[in-house]
Protein backbone atom coordinates (compact mmCIF):
# COMPACT_ATOMS: atom_id res chain seq x y z
CA UNK A 1 0.00 0.00 0.00
CA UNK A 2 0.79 3.53 -0.71
CA UNK A 3 0.73 6.32 1.36
CA UNK A 4 2.17 8.55 -1.45
CA UNK A 5 0.09 11.39 -3.07
CA UNK A 6 0.40 11.58 -6.84
CA UNK A 7 1.82 13.89 -8.18
CA UNK A 8 -0.58 13.73 -11.65
CA UNK A 9 -3.28 13.79 -9.12
CA UNK A 10 -2.03 16.78 -7.29
CA UNK A 11 -1.27 18.28 -10.52
CA UNK A 12 -4.89 17.94 -11.64
CA UNK A 13 -6.19 18.93 -8.35
CA UNK A 14 -4.39 22.69 -8.88
CA UNK A 15 -5.64 23.04 -12.48
CA UNK A 16 -9.19 22.40 -11.35
CA UNK A 17 -9.98 23.46 -8.31
CA UNK A 18 -11.28 27.36 -8.66
CA UNK A 19 -11.88 27.94 -4.79
CA UNK A 20 -8.94 30.40 -4.19
CA UNK A 21 -8.69 33.39 -6.44
CA UNK A 22 -5.53 33.36 -8.92
CA UNK A 23 -4.44 36.62 -8.80
CA UNK A 24 -1.35 37.04 -7.82
CA UNK A 25 1.72 37.83 -10.47
CA UNK A 26 5.55 37.54 -10.75
CA UNK A 27 5.57 41.50 -9.01
CA UNK A 28 3.56 40.59 -6.51
CA UNK A 29 5.19 37.21 -5.81
CA UNK A 30 8.37 38.99 -5.26
CA UNK A 31 7.04 41.21 -3.20
CA UNK A 32 4.85 38.64 -1.16
CA UNK A 33 8.71 36.63 -0.32
CA UNK A 34 10.80 40.50 0.70
CA UNK A 35 7.56 41.31 2.93
CA UNK A 36 8.08 37.76 4.42
CA UNK A 37 11.88 37.63 4.84
CA UNK A 38 12.60 41.17 5.88
CA UNK A 39 11.55 41.51 9.38
CA UNK A 40 12.80 41.23 12.92
CA UNK A 41 16.13 39.68 11.47
CA UNK A 42 17.24 42.55 10.36
CA UNK A 43 15.75 45.31 12.49
CA UNK A 44 16.33 43.83 15.76
CA UNK A 45 18.85 40.65 15.52
CA UNK A 46 21.87 41.92 13.11
CA UNK A 47 22.89 44.44 15.98
CA UNK A 48 22.66 42.15 18.68
CA UNK A 49 24.71 39.54 16.54
CA UNK A 50 26.94 41.87 15.60
CA UNK A 51 27.66 43.17 19.39
CA UNK A 52 28.05 39.43 21.18
CA UNK A 53 29.35 37.00 18.23
CA UNK A 54 30.62 38.28 15.04
CA UNK A 55 31.74 41.97 15.09
CA UNK A 56 31.88 44.08 11.87
CA UNK A 57 32.16 40.41 10.47
CA UNK A 58 28.32 39.67 10.66
CA UNK A 59 27.97 40.88 7.05
CA UNK A 60 29.95 37.45 6.45
CA UNK A 61 27.51 35.33 8.81
CA UNK A 62 24.64 36.85 6.19
CA UNK A 63 26.58 35.43 3.33
CA UNK A 64 27.55 32.16 4.62
CA UNK A 65 23.67 32.16 5.93
CA UNK A 66 22.31 33.25 2.65
CA UNK A 67 24.12 30.80 0.76
CA UNK A 68 22.68 28.13 3.02
CA UNK A 69 19.45 29.20 2.11
CA UNK A 70 20.38 29.74 -1.80
CA UNK A 71 20.58 26.04 -1.93
CA UNK A 72 17.12 25.31 0.08
CA UNK A 73 15.76 27.96 -2.55
CA UNK A 74 16.29 26.32 -5.55
CA UNK A 75 14.86 22.88 -4.09
CA UNK A 76 11.74 25.14 -3.00
CA UNK A 77 11.53 26.48 -6.86
CA UNK A 78 11.57 23.21 -8.39
CA UNK A 79 8.91 21.88 -6.27
CA UNK A 80 7.16 25.08 -6.09
CA UNK A 81 6.65 24.94 -10.43
CA UNK A 82 6.04 21.48 -9.97
CA UNK A 83 3.40 20.99 -7.95
CA UNK A 84 1.48 24.62 -7.98
CA UNK A 85 -0.65 24.06 -5.26
CA UNK A 86 -1.25 25.23 -1.70
CA UNK A 87 0.22 23.71 1.46
CA UNK A 88 4.41 24.25 0.20
CA UNK A 89 6.78 21.40 1.68
CA UNK A 90 3.82 19.38 3.09
CA UNK A 91 2.38 19.31 -0.63
CA UNK A 92 6.59 17.60 -1.41
CA UNK A 93 6.69 15.77 1.22
CA UNK A 94 3.19 13.87 0.36
CA UNK A 95 4.09 13.28 -2.62
CA UNK A 96 7.27 11.99 -2.43
CA UNK A 97 8.43 11.12 0.96
CA UNK A 98 4.60 9.91 2.20
CA UNK A 99 1.48 10.78 4.46
CA UNK A 100 4.03 9.96 7.39
CA UNK A 101 6.42 12.65 6.48
CA UNK A 102 3.52 15.06 5.19
CA UNK A 103 2.14 15.27 8.40
CA UNK A 104 5.67 15.30 9.83
CA UNK A 105 6.59 18.70 8.36
CA UNK A 106 2.75 19.96 7.93
CA UNK A 107 3.14 19.66 11.98
CA UNK A 108 6.21 21.40 11.54
CA UNK A 109 5.55 24.15 9.47
CA UNK A 110 2.94 25.41 12.98
CA UNK A 111 6.29 26.03 13.97
CA UNK A 112 7.36 28.07 11.51
CA UNK A 113 4.33 30.07 10.64
CA UNK A 114 1.95 30.24 13.48
CA UNK A 115 4.77 30.47 16.12
CA UNK A 116 7.11 32.81 13.59
CA UNK A 117 4.07 35.20 13.46
CA UNK A 118 4.18 35.29 16.79
CA UNK A 119 7.75 36.05 17.14
CA UNK A 120 7.63 38.75 14.88
CA UNK A 121 4.62 40.06 16.39
CA UNK A 122 6.70 40.33 19.73
CA UNK A 123 9.53 42.49 17.94
CA UNK A 124 6.57 44.78 16.33
CA UNK A 125 5.38 45.09 19.96
CA UNK A 126 9.03 46.42 20.85
CA UNK A 127 9.53 48.85 17.93
CA UNK A 128 6.00 50.15 18.14
CA UNK A 129 6.91 50.67 22.00
CA UNK A 130 10.33 52.38 21.75
CA UNK A 131 8.44 54.90 18.88
CA UNK A 132 5.58 55.42 20.72
CA UNK A 133 8.50 56.72 23.94
CA UNK A 134 9.55 59.01 21.50
CA UNK A 135 6.57 60.51 21.15
CA UNK A 136 6.38 60.80 25.24
CA UNK A 137 3.83 58.48 25.27
CA UNK A 138 4.60 55.16 27.48
CA UNK A 139 3.07 51.85 27.22
CA UNK A 140 3.08 50.07 31.15
CA UNK A 141 5.75 47.50 30.32
CA UNK A 142 3.51 44.76 32.36
CA UNK A 143 1.13 45.29 29.30
CA UNK A 144 3.55 45.12 27.00
CA UNK A 145 5.93 42.70 27.54
CA UNK A 146 5.74 38.48 28.08
CA UNK A 147 4.52 37.59 31.61
CA UNK A 148 7.05 34.30 31.14
CA UNK A 149 10.80 34.30 30.56
CA UNK A 150 12.83 31.03 31.00
CA UNK A 151 16.32 31.24 32.09
CA UNK A 152 18.68 29.09 29.65
CA UNK A 153 21.21 28.60 32.81
CA UNK A 154 18.91 27.02 35.52
CA UNK A 155 16.56 25.60 32.85
CA UNK A 156 13.80 27.20 34.61
CA UNK A 157 10.28 28.91 33.84
CA UNK A 158 10.15 32.57 35.70
CA UNK A 159 7.21 35.10 35.83
CA UNK A 160 8.46 38.13 34.93
CA UNK A 161 5.60 40.22 36.58
CA UNK A 162 4.20 41.11 33.46
CA UNK A 163 0.32 40.33 32.48
CA UNK A 164 0.27 40.55 28.60
CA UNK A 165 1.85 41.69 25.95
CA UNK A 166 -1.20 43.87 24.20
CA UNK A 167 0.39 45.66 21.10
CA UNK A 168 1.68 42.15 19.89
CA UNK A 169 -1.37 40.37 20.15
CA UNK A 170 -3.44 43.53 18.84
CA UNK A 171 -1.61 43.49 15.52
CA UNK A 172 -2.06 39.67 15.47
CA UNK A 173 -5.88 40.86 15.55
CA UNK A 174 -5.89 43.30 12.74
CA UNK A 175 -3.94 41.40 10.35
CA UNK A 176 -5.99 38.43 10.88
CA UNK A 177 -8.94 40.69 10.06
CA UNK A 178 -7.17 41.98 6.92
CA UNK A 179 -6.57 38.22 6.06
CA UNK A 180 -9.94 37.20 6.17
CA UNK A 181 -11.61 39.74 3.97
CA UNK A 182 -9.55 38.35 0.69
CA UNK A 183 -6.39 37.76 -0.60
CA UNK A 184 -6.31 40.86 -3.33
CA UNK A 185 -6.58 43.29 -0.44
CA UNK A 186 -4.06 41.68 1.31
CA UNK A 187 -1.72 41.38 -1.36
CA UNK A 188 -2.12 45.51 -2.19
CA UNK A 189 -1.41 45.75 1.11
CA UNK A 190 1.77 43.80 1.53
CA UNK A 191 2.60 45.57 -1.76
CA UNK A 192 2.40 49.47 0.10
CA UNK A 193 4.59 48.21 3.14
CA UNK A 194 7.17 46.71 1.46
CA UNK A 195 8.05 49.76 -0.47
CA UNK A 196 7.83 51.77 2.52
CA UNK A 197 10.49 49.26 4.30
CA UNK A 198 12.64 48.61 1.15
CA UNK A 199 12.82 52.42 0.73
CA UNK A 200 13.87 52.83 4.35
CA UNK A 201 16.56 50.37 3.63
CA UNK A 202 17.96 52.25 0.52
CA UNK A 203 17.67 55.37 2.72
CA UNK A 204 19.58 54.01 5.73
CA UNK A 205 22.43 52.35 3.40
CA UNK A 206 22.79 55.65 0.69
CA UNK A 207 22.83 58.27 3.85
CA UNK A 208 24.92 56.16 6.05
CA UNK A 209 27.49 54.95 3.26
CA UNK A 210 28.61 58.70 3.99
CA UNK A 211 29.30 58.22 7.42
CA UNK A 212 31.16 54.94 7.58
CA UNK A 213 34.27 55.53 9.58
CA UNK A 214 36.87 52.59 8.46
CA UNK A 215 38.24 52.50 11.37
CA UNK A 216 35.04 50.65 13.03
CA UNK A 217 35.91 48.23 10.33
CA UNK A 218 38.77 47.05 11.82
CA UNK A 219 39.63 44.76 12.82
CA UNK A 220 37.20 43.28 10.85
CA UNK A 221 36.92 39.84 12.30
CA UNK A 222 37.50 40.62 16.08
CA UNK A 223 39.73 38.11 17.49
CA UNK A 224 38.16 35.34 19.51
CA UNK A 225 38.12 35.52 23.25
CA UNK A 226 38.67 32.41 23.65
CA UNK A 227 35.21 30.59 23.94
CA UNK A 228 33.40 28.90 21.03
CA UNK A 229 31.49 31.45 19.14
CA UNK A 230 32.34 34.82 21.02
CA UNK A 231 34.11 36.39 17.99
CA UNK A 232 36.79 35.28 15.29
CA UNK A 233 35.63 32.28 12.81
CA UNK A 234 33.55 30.27 15.37
CA UNK A 235 31.40 33.70 16.17
CA UNK A 236 31.35 34.57 12.35
CA UNK A 237 29.68 30.87 11.95
CA UNK A 238 27.67 31.16 15.16
CA UNK A 239 26.31 34.91 14.33
CA UNK A 240 25.21 33.01 10.76
CA UNK A 241 23.06 30.43 13.06
CA UNK A 242 21.15 33.28 15.07
CA UNK A 243 20.76 35.22 11.84
CA UNK A 244 19.60 32.53 9.75
CA UNK A 245 15.93 33.70 11.36
CA UNK A 246 16.66 37.12 8.93
CA UNK A 247 15.90 34.77 5.88
CA UNK A 248 12.89 32.90 7.13
CA UNK A 249 10.17 33.40 4.56
CA UNK A 250 11.46 33.04 1.17
CA UNK A 251 9.73 29.58 1.59
CA UNK A 252 6.22 31.21 2.19
CA UNK A 253 5.85 32.10 -1.50
CA UNK A 254 5.42 28.89 -2.48
CA UNK A 255 2.38 28.46 -0.02
CA UNK A 256 0.48 31.05 -2.27
CA UNK A 257 1.02 28.87 -5.57
CA UNK A 258 -2.90 28.36 -5.60
CA UNK A 259 -3.17 32.13 -5.85
CA UNK A 260 -0.30 32.50 -8.34
CA UNK A 261 -1.71 33.34 -12.44
CA UNK A 262 1.15 31.38 -14.19
CA UNK A 263 2.81 29.33 -10.91
CA UNK A 264 5.05 27.43 -12.99
CA UNK A 265 7.02 30.72 -14.12
CA UNK A 266 6.49 32.78 -11.50
CA UNK A 267 7.08 30.43 -8.14
CA UNK A 268 10.89 30.44 -9.11
CA UNK A 269 10.82 33.96 -9.79
CA UNK A 270 9.12 34.97 -6.78
CA UNK A 271 11.22 32.51 -4.27
CA UNK A 272 14.80 33.35 -5.85
CA UNK A 273 14.20 36.99 -6.39
CA UNK A 274 13.06 37.94 -3.08
CA UNK A 275 15.89 35.77 -1.27
CA UNK A 276 18.49 37.56 -3.75
CA UNK A 277 17.09 41.30 -2.81
CA UNK A 278 16.92 40.52 0.48
CA UNK A 279 20.71 39.12 0.56
CA UNK A 280 21.97 42.05 -0.87
CA UNK A 281 20.23 44.37 1.48
CA UNK A 282 20.97 42.73 4.54
CA UNK A 283 24.72 42.41 3.34
CA UNK A 284 24.88 46.35 2.28
CA UNK A 285 22.95 47.18 5.66
CA UNK A 286 25.10 44.79 8.44
CA UNK A 287 28.44 47.07 6.61
CA UNK A 288 27.11 50.20 7.25
CA UNK A 289 25.49 49.41 10.40
CA UNK A 290 28.79 48.52 11.79
CA UNK A 291 30.75 51.40 9.98
CA UNK A 292 28.85 54.04 11.60
CA UNK A 293 29.13 52.49 15.24
CA UNK A 294 31.25 50.53 17.05
CA UNK A 295 30.09 46.65 16.88
CA UNK A 296 29.47 46.49 20.76
CA UNK A 297 27.20 49.51 20.85
CA UNK A 298 24.77 47.27 18.69
CA UNK A 299 23.51 45.04 21.46
CA UNK A 300 20.24 46.52 21.92
CA UNK A 301 16.76 46.27 20.58
CA UNK A 302 17.09 48.96 17.82
CA UNK A 303 20.18 48.74 16.13
CA UNK A 304 19.47 50.52 12.97
CA UNK A 305 17.98 53.80 15.64
CA UNK A 306 21.49 53.73 16.87
CA UNK A 307 23.18 53.62 13.79
CA UNK A 308 21.28 56.71 12.58
CA UNK A 309 21.31 58.63 15.80
CA UNK A 310 25.21 58.13 14.92
CA UNK A 311 24.86 60.43 11.91
CA UNK A 312 25.48 64.46 12.12
CA UNK A 313 23.58 66.82 9.97
CA UNK A 314 26.09 69.46 8.16
CA UNK A 315 24.48 71.20 12.18
CA UNK A 316 25.95 68.46 13.97
CA UNK A 317 22.48 67.18 14.92
CA UNK A 318 21.57 63.36 14.60
CA UNK A 319 19.10 63.02 11.10
CA UNK A 320 16.02 62.95 13.05
CA UNK A 321 14.23 62.16 10.28
CA UNK A 322 15.57 59.53 9.45
CA UNK A 323 15.53 58.01 12.66
CA UNK A 324 11.62 58.32 12.53
CA UNK A 325 11.50 56.99 9.26
CA UNK A 326 13.74 53.65 10.10
CA UNK A 327 11.60 53.54 13.30
CA UNK A 328 8.43 53.78 10.84
CA UNK A 329 9.61 51.62 8.10
CA UNK A 330 10.81 48.84 11.06
CA UNK A 331 7.22 48.79 12.23
CA UNK A 332 5.62 48.99 8.78
CA UNK A 333 8.19 45.24 8.23
CA UNK A 334 7.25 43.25 10.94
CA UNK A 335 3.99 43.72 9.91
CA UNK A 336 3.97 42.59 6.71
CA UNK A 337 6.16 39.56 8.24
CA UNK A 338 3.31 38.81 10.01
CA UNK A 339 1.18 39.41 7.61
CA UNK A 340 2.75 36.87 5.26
CA UNK A 341 3.12 34.53 8.17
CA UNK A 342 -0.39 34.84 8.84
CA UNK A 343 -1.20 34.41 4.89
CA UNK A 344 0.87 30.99 5.17
CA UNK A 345 -0.90 28.94 8.10
CA UNK A 346 -4.74 28.44 6.93
CA UNK A 347 -3.38 27.47 3.37
CA UNK A 348 -1.02 24.80 5.08
CA UNK A 349 -4.12 23.75 7.26
CA UNK A 350 -6.70 23.89 4.52
CA UNK A 351 -4.74 21.35 2.32
CA UNK A 352 -3.93 19.26 5.11
CA UNK A 353 -7.60 19.03 5.96
CA UNK A 354 -8.82 18.81 2.30
CA UNK A 355 -6.17 15.26 2.42
CA UNK A 356 -8.10 14.33 5.80
CA UNK A 357 -5.28 14.75 8.06
CA UNK A 358 -6.92 17.55 9.52
CA UNK A 359 -11.21 17.80 10.34
CA UNK A 360 -12.97 19.09 7.43
CA UNK A 361 -13.13 22.32 9.64
CA UNK A 362 -10.11 23.58 8.38
CA UNK A 363 -10.53 23.37 4.78
CA UNK A 364 -13.94 25.27 4.52
CA UNK A 365 -13.66 28.56 2.50
CA UNK A 366 -16.22 31.66 3.10
CA UNK A 367 -18.29 31.87 0.84
CA UNK A 368 -18.38 36.06 -0.05
CA UNK A 369 -14.45 36.38 0.81
CA UNK A 370 -13.46 33.07 -0.92
CA UNK A 371 -10.68 33.00 2.01
CA UNK A 372 -10.13 29.97 4.50
CA UNK A 373 -11.82 31.93 7.29
CA UNK A 374 -12.19 29.58 10.14
CA UNK A 375 -8.61 28.55 9.69
CA UNK A 376 -7.43 32.53 9.38
CA UNK A 377 -9.14 33.20 12.19
CA UNK A 378 -7.67 29.75 14.14
CA UNK A 379 -4.64 30.92 13.47
CA UNK A 380 -5.06 34.63 14.41
CA UNK A 381 -5.88 33.66 17.64
CA UNK A 382 -3.31 30.88 18.95
CA UNK A 383 -0.58 33.37 17.24
CA UNK A 384 -2.16 36.27 19.61
CA UNK A 385 -1.81 34.27 22.93
CA UNK A 386 1.34 32.82 22.08
CA UNK A 387 3.06 36.49 21.28
CA UNK A 388 1.12 37.72 24.46
CA UNK A 389 2.79 35.45 26.59
CA UNK A 390 6.22 34.56 25.67
CA UNK A 391 9.34 36.12 24.90
CA UNK A 392 11.25 36.92 21.65
CA UNK A 393 14.05 34.70 21.83
CA UNK A 394 12.30 31.36 23.05
CA UNK A 395 9.89 31.98 20.07
CA UNK A 396 12.86 32.59 17.88
CA UNK A 397 14.56 29.52 18.45
CA UNK A 398 12.43 27.36 18.05
CA UNK A 399 11.15 29.00 15.06
CA UNK A 400 14.44 28.91 13.38
CA UNK A 401 14.95 24.74 14.32
CA UNK A 402 11.45 24.27 12.97
CA UNK A 403 12.34 25.78 9.57
CA UNK A 404 15.61 24.59 8.93
CA UNK A 405 13.89 20.74 9.66
CA UNK A 406 11.97 21.92 6.85
CA UNK A 407 14.50 22.72 4.65
CA UNK A 408 16.28 19.80 4.97
CA UNK A 409 13.25 17.60 4.72
CA UNK A 410 12.40 19.42 1.24
CA UNK A 411 16.22 19.03 0.10
CA UNK A 412 15.77 15.33 0.32
CA UNK A 413 12.34 15.41 -0.88
CA UNK A 414 13.93 17.08 -4.31
CA UNK A 415 16.01 14.08 -4.62
CA UNK A 416 14.10 11.38 -4.24
CA UNK A 417 11.58 12.85 -6.70
CA UNK A 418 14.25 12.99 -9.35
CA UNK A 419 15.02 9.14 -8.67
CA UNK A 420 11.00 8.21 -8.42
CA UNK A 421 9.89 10.40 -11.19
CA UNK A 422 12.01 11.40 -13.59
CA UNK A 423 10.07 11.78 -16.10
CA UNK A 424 7.79 14.32 -14.82
CA UNK A 425 8.09 18.23 -16.64
CA UNK A 426 10.26 20.03 -14.71
CA UNK A 427 9.83 24.28 -15.74
CA UNK A 428 12.65 24.36 -13.36
CA UNK A 429 15.50 22.10 -12.22
CA UNK A 430 17.60 22.68 -9.30
CA UNK A 431 21.22 23.23 -11.28
CA UNK A 432 24.33 20.57 -10.08
CA UNK A 433 22.04 17.74 -9.10
CA UNK A 434 22.23 16.52 -6.11
CA UNK A 435 25.45 18.31 -4.98
CA UNK A 436 23.30 21.28 -4.24
CA UNK A 437 20.44 19.71 -2.32
CA UNK A 438 22.39 18.01 -0.42
CA UNK A 439 24.88 21.00 0.55
CA UNK A 440 21.48 22.66 1.13
CA UNK A 441 20.41 19.68 4.00
CA UNK A 442 23.94 19.82 5.43
CA UNK A 443 24.23 23.72 5.93
CA UNK A 444 20.49 23.65 7.61
CA UNK A 445 21.78 20.45 9.74
CA UNK A 446 24.60 21.91 10.51
CA UNK A 447 22.96 24.79 11.72
CA UNK A 448 20.28 23.12 13.40
CA UNK A 449 23.04 21.37 16.05
CA UNK A 450 24.97 25.06 16.29
CA UNK A 451 21.28 25.89 18.39
CA UNK A 452 21.09 24.60 21.89
CA UNK A 453 19.87 21.49 23.97
CA UNK A 454 16.99 23.54 25.15
CA UNK A 455 15.20 24.39 21.32
CA UNK A 456 15.89 20.40 20.69
CA UNK A 457 13.54 19.18 23.36
CA UNK A 458 11.50 21.85 22.77
CA UNK A 459 11.24 20.44 19.01
CA UNK A 460 10.97 17.14 20.20
CA UNK A 461 8.23 17.83 22.69
CA UNK A 462 6.20 19.75 19.74
CA UNK A 463 6.42 16.76 17.23
CA UNK A 464 5.59 13.94 19.81
CA UNK A 465 2.04 16.23 20.71
CA UNK A 466 1.89 16.15 16.60
CA UNK A 467 2.81 12.36 16.69
CA UNK A 468 -0.16 11.85 18.80
CA UNK A 469 -2.60 14.28 16.51
CA UNK A 470 -1.63 11.83 14.10
CA UNK A 471 -2.10 8.45 15.82
CA UNK A 472 -5.97 9.23 17.13
CA UNK A 473 -7.08 11.35 13.51
CA UNK A 474 -5.10 11.89 10.25
CA UNK A 475 -4.41 8.13 9.98
CA UNK A 476 -7.44 7.41 10.45
CA UNK A 477 -9.32 9.86 8.07
CA UNK A 478 -6.30 10.44 5.41
CA UNK A 479 -8.34 10.47 2.03
CA UNK A 480 -5.15 8.94 0.37
CA UNK A 481 -5.37 5.80 3.09
CA UNK A 482 -5.49 2.09 1.38
CA UNK A 483 -5.62 3.59 -1.70
CA UNK A 484 -3.10 2.24 -4.81
CA UNK A 485 -1.98 5.53 -6.55
CA UNK A 486 -0.14 4.73 -9.65
CA UNK A 487 1.97 7.91 -9.88
N1 LIG B 1 12.73 36.67 8.21
C1 LIG B 1 11.70 37.18 9.02
C2 LIG B 1 12.19 38.24 9.93
O1 LIG B 1 13.34 38.61 9.88
C3 LIG B 1 11.01 36.10 9.77
O2 LIG B 1 11.45 38.79 10.70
Amino acid sequence: MRTTKSIDELIREAQQTQELRRVLGPVNLVALGIGAIIGAGIFVLTGQAAAQYAGPAIALSFVISGIGCVFAALCYAEFASLIPIAGSAYTYAYATLGRFFAWVIGWDLLLEYLFGASTVAVGWSGYVSSWLADLGIRIPREWASAPFAYDPKTHQWLQTGAFFNVPAAFIIAVLTTLLVLGIRESATFNNLIVLVKVGVIVLFIVFGAAYVNVANWTPFIPDNTGQFGHYGWSGVLRGAGVIFFAYIGFDAVSTAAQEARNPQRDMPIGIIGSLGISTLLYILVALVMTGVVNYRELGVPDPMAVAVNAMQGASGEPLYWLRHAVKLGAIAGLSSVILVLLLGQPRILYTMAKDGLLPPFFAQVHERFRTPARATILTGTVAGLISGLFPIGILGELVSIGTLLAFTIVCIAVIVLRYTRPDLPRPFRVPLMPVIPILGALVSLIQMVSLPLDTWIRLLGWMAIGLLVYALYGQRHSRVRGQNWSG
